[in-house]
């Protein structure tokens, strides 16, 4: 028997649960054992749900059985999960995760723990919800030098974003429809400020490099500042607006950063609608590949949660998450990475268009309906640090957005 107790009843909490019922058969079959939750800890009371039964409200309770073989940590946030999670794996217990805080700012600690105690600490559900990338990185790709992870790693700001490329809507309406929607949370700050984003896209390149992304050096930025005339250009232009969690090696280096992007039809991402996700990967001997689907929700999350839960019923005293070492990357400077910009510039073009040539060379203007007074264009290929001395020539700027185009 695998005993099974989940941390935190909340939305994937729930999820763990009703999975592990809903699937039972199948899962045992694949585990070769039967697996039960045992405990569920919750600060709070479930009345006239079975969950009651197996309910506790003391973490002690379970870090005491030995009977109890998997700890599932979906409490979310660094505290009291750090603590609970470190004194479970040396317990030697094995901990499954959908925690991306806790992941990106412990992870490498707690891999540490779980392999001294002949453990595992695994976190699929931390990144792309049920989307299994963690795994595919980790385990499938092993023949690759991988050399690019990007994706779209948020479904709220990605149902934000469509919103306004789909309906016209600005910012504030889009962004309120996702909470009446349950999209959004009430405090949505980590979401549309590219924060959620930045730590999965961390522990993904970590993972993928096989050497410490730490999250707080990669460069960030959210979505809050673009505007339905961002996307009217965009749409214009046969693009879309993405906020994209993007790291690569270039020349040898390495960069992360997570910003909203102008794609194109071209890009595998331009299709990834509303809360959906997808990382796309390439591998020097794979080439292309994408992995897409639900990136958050109860059941998609708890989907990865169980697969990890099966894995660690059927690698007990194995250790399996072994891709990602110690090594910090030094990231490269933000200034030093190369790409093409969309701007748009108050002015006529009759009178701003010769000042925008001067500075950016031949670019190509693009005007849309309703914003007369302004016009926007894409510029060549410049590294960031070429484009802010060229900006800082033209004062009349009103925006910039990243292109991939
Ligand atoms: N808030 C996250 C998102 C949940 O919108 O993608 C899944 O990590």
């Amino acid at each position: 028997m695998i005993y099974v107790a989940v941390l935190g009843y909340g939305t994937v909490g729930s999820g763990v649960v009703e999975v592990i019922e809903r699937n039972r058969d199948s899962i045992n079959k694949r585990v070769g054992d039967e697996v039960e939750v045992r405990y569920v800890l919750d600060l709070r009371e479930f009345p006239g749900n079975p969950i009651q039964d197996v309910l506790v409200h003391d973490f002690d309770i379970i870090v005491n059985d030995p009977e109890v073989s998997v700890v599932v940590e979906t409490m979310g946030g660094l505290k009291p999960a750090f603590d609970f999670t470190k004194r479970a794996l040396e317990a030697g217990k094995s901990v499954c995760t959908s925690n991306k805080e806790l992941v990106a700012e412990h992870g490498l600690e707690l891999m540490h723990v779980a392999e001294m105690h002949n453990a595992n600490y695994l976190f699929e559900a931390s990144c792309g919800g049920g989307i299994p990338i963690i795994r595919a990185l980790n385990s499938s790709l092993t023949a690759d030098e991988i050399d690019e992870v990007s994706g779209i790693l948020n479904g709220t700001t990605n149902y934000i974003l469509t919103k306004m490329a789909r309906d016209g809507s600005d910012f504030d309406t889009a962004l309120k429809e996702a909470q009446q929607n349950g999209y959004a949370e009430r405090n949505p700050e980590a979401d549309i400020e590219g924060r959620d984003a930045c730590r999965k896209i961390a522990i993904l390149s970590s993972i993928a490099y096989g050497r410490d992304v730490r999250y707080q050096k990669v460069y960030t930025e959210g979505i809050s500042k673009i505007t339905a005339e961002d996307m009217k250009y965009a749409n214009a232009m046969g693009c879309s607006i993405k906020l994209l969690g993007q790291s690569r090696i270039v020349n040898g280096g390495i960069y992360a950063m997570v910003c909203p992007t102008l794609i194109n039809v071209d890009n595998p991402l331009y299709s990834v609608q509303g809360v959906f996700n997808a990382i796309f990967v390439h591998g020097n001997v794979l080439g292309d590949a994408m992995f897409y689907g639900s990136g958050a929700g109860s059941l998609p999350t708890a989907s990865a949660v169980v697969a990890d839960v099966v894995d660690c019923a059927k690698h007990r005293g194995d250790n399996v998450m072994n891709q990602w070492s110690d090594e910090e990357i030094s990231l490269i400077d933000i200034d030093e990475v190369r790409g093409r910009f969309f701007v748009r510039v108050a002015g006529s073009l009759a009178g701003e268009l010769n000042n925008v040539k001067e500075v950016f060379g031949d670019v190509e203007p693009v005007s849309i309906p309703g914003t007369a007074g302004e016009f926007g264009f894409i510029t060549k290929e410049m590294s960031e640090r070429e484009y802010k001395e060229k900006a800082a020539k033209l004062p009349d700027i009103i925006t910039m957005i990243r292109a991939r185009v």
